[in-house]
Order: C-alpha cells, then structure tokens, then sequence
C-alpha cells in the first residue's frame, strides 16, 4: 500500500469506533475482576456464540488455528490418518492437521464457489482417509449438502473451516453448524474480529466438547491430573469480554458487506474483471472481496498509485508450499492454480460507500485500459 492509501483493504474500522468506549467499560470490568483465564467473560462468551451459531458447544480457544488442531484431535483423527482439505485456503487450515499429527491431502477447490466439491473431495479419498475439512472461504459457505452426503457415505468426519465465515449461512443455517464440528477464527479484520488472536470450536457432540476443553487446558479436567497431552490454548477473558460487545453486530455488519458486493456489482466491475462467486443459497459473509483476473500485478500497482489497497490472496497454493513438500502429489490442481495465480482482494467492509466502490472500479477500469 503506498502511504497515501485512502481506501483500505480492510473497510471495517468506522464501524467499529463507536463500539469501542462499550468495549473498554467491559474490559475494565475484567482488569477489575482479576479473572483473566477460563472466567466468567469467556463463559457467556461462549455461550452466546453457541446460541448464535445454534450449536449446543462452544469451546473458546486462543486462535483459529488451535480451534482446528484441537478439533481434530477432539474428533479422534488419529496420527497418521489423511485429512481432505482444500488446495487454496489459508496456509493454517493444512498446518492445523499436520500439528494434529495427521497428513494433509489437497483436493482442487471449484471456481463456480471457491470451496472443494464432492466431486474434487471424491477423487482423492483412500482407505486412510479419516475426515474432511472443507472452507468457506472468503466467507462463501462450501457446497455443504453434497460434502455431508458424500462424508456419511463413506464414513468420513466433516469439520468446517469457519475461520473467514462467521454469521455466514447456507440455506438459512449458520455456518459452523452445517458439519460434525467447525471452528472460526475471531482474528482483528475477520468478520468477528477481536482485539488480537482469538478462535472457538463448535459442536453439538457432549463427547467432543468435553475432549476440546480437556485438551485446550493441557489434557486436564481435574486440577494437577492430565490424562492426555495438550495445548495451553485458551481463549482470555479480556478478548471475550470484547467479542460479547461486538457479536451482536455481525449480522448488520454482514448485511452491510453484502450491500457493497452489491454495489461493485451495479459499478460495472463485472464487465472488467470475474466477480466473486456465491454459492447457490448463500448468505456471505465476504469477509474478503477477491476478484479474479489474469492482470492482477498490474492492477495491484495501478491500484497503489490511486491510493488504493489491494492485495493478492493467497499465492502459492498450499501444494506448492515448501512446508507442504511432503504432502503435495502428482495430479493438477487447476482451481487452485488458476485463483492463486488471478485472486486480488480488494477494499471491502461494512463502512465502504457507493463512492469509495466507485472509485474502486473506475481504477481498475483505468489499470486495464478500458
Ligand atoms: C481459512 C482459515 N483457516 C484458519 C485460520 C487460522 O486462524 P488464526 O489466524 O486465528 O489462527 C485462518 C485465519 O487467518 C483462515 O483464514
């Protein structure tokens, strides 16, 4: 971003500000308190999600990351199982089962969502195939109902990947209740952004929920005795204290992001570039607005010099990490590709107006001749 970038990527701090004083006051109250770890924030926090999200769990954790790590865990995946998650995602939904002790197997993502489909997911399930972890990525809910029947066909876990997705749904129902656990990220920028790194898991399985609270508080449900080996991956009390002041916003802060897609699309930014794809009975959450075009680089610096943010989202992809070298295998992933190759966000948040989007669109139409 040059310096003189008037239009973030992220559009999400005006709307933001007025909460803060609210935000502070609630903190305070915890400073007060003295109770910082498991406390009495993080327990209505989570109950408030899993009301939210209308599952009958909700296990606060310290990121979105060791909300999958300890999912899988909490699922029963065991080491060396194979674990289907998409080719394009962020780096953490395949790191997440590496930690886990489990191998990652990527299957390509469709352009027409940018999630796997059972039929990518399809051609890559083997006999040491335990679960799968579909995305929604950018906050575009994955094609749930033929992922669950493939999974229960074939007797596979499903945990969802809601890290870029919450208050997103699918056919009316949340996301993060639309598989056997799901996890979110609550990352500052995302949908539900915190104050600094913060995640949950969510399921209705008792069993489940109780192995995610053992194994965030290492491995222990009774004080000094651990029955397995865990993670010290608690969600604090100051960023639940902060989350419950914000959560009863997300759906108009949603609701909002989905005006301003709207807006791109009455810009004409569809004839300029491909528009963000949404899967057949969804409500985004457009986390991120990412576009494709094979001019991306180009854009980019166009984009720069009007004082404009965007960024490339995510390039390479995870099979060609050098972290994922193990795991990448022969085969083309061209969904994949093709996204990393042409994905560019650009400025999208609840705060963005029908100018800013404008503009937005007359600089790309200008970086492309057009
Ligand atoms: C798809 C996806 N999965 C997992 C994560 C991990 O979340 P966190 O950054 O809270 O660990 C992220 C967050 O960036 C994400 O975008």
């Amino acid at each position: 971003m040059s310096a003189a970038a008037s239009i973030p990527l992220f559009a999400h701090r005006p709307a933001l500000e007025p909460l803060l004083p609210q935000v502070a006051e609630r903190q305070r109250a915890v400073l007060d308190s003295g109770r910082y770890v498991l406390g009495p924030e993080l327990a209505e926090f989570e109950h408030e999600f899993a009301a939210y999200v209308r599952r009958r769990h909700c296990v606060g954790v310290a990121n979105g990351t060791d909300a999958l790590t300890i999912a899988l865990r909490a699922l029963g995946v065991e080491p060396g199982a194979e674990v289907i998650v998409p080719a394009f995602t962020f780096f953490a939904t395949a790191e997440a089962v590496v930690n886990a002790g489990a191998r990652p197997v990527f299957a390509d993502i469709d352009l027409d969502t940018n999630c796997v489909t059972a039929q990518t997911v399809e051609g890559v399930i083997g006999s040491r195939t335990r679960a799968i972890v579909p995305v929604h990525l950018f906050g575009n809910p994955a094609p749930m109902a033929e992922l669950s029947e493939l999974a229960s066909s074939r007797g596979l876990l499903v945990l969802e990947d809601a890290a870029q997705a919450a208050g997103a749904r699918l056919e009316g129902t949340a996301a993060g209740a639309l598989g056997d656990a799901a996890c979110f990220s609550f990352y500052p920028g995302k949908p539900l952004g915190a104050f600094g790194d913060a995640g949950a898991l969510l399921t209705d399985e008792d069993e489940v929920a109780a192995a995610a609270r053992r194994l965030r508080d290492h491995g222990s449900d009774r004080r000094w005795v651990h029955s397995e080996v865990g993670f010290n991956s608690r969600l604090d009390d100051l960023q639940a204290a902060a989350l419950r002041v914000l959560l009863p916003h997300l759906d108009e802060w949603n609701a909002a992001r989905r005006r301003v897609a709207s807006l791109y699309t009455e810009s004409g930014l569809g004839a300029l570039v491909e528009l963000p794809p949404e899967t057949p009975g969804a409500e985004h959450a457009y986390h991120l607005y990412v576009v494709r075009t094979p001019e991306r680089d180009r854009v980019i610096d166009a984009l720069d010099a009007a004082g404009i943010e965007s960024r490339a989202y995510y390039t390479p992809p995870l099979h060609r990490q050098p972290a994922m070298a193990a795991y990448a295998r022969e085969g083309s992933l061209p969904g994949a590709e093709r996204l990393a190759n042409e994905g560019l966000a650009l400025p999208m948040g609840p705060a963005l107006d029908t100018q800013a989007v404008q503009a937005v669109t007359t600089a790309v139409a200008d970086a492309l001749g057009r």
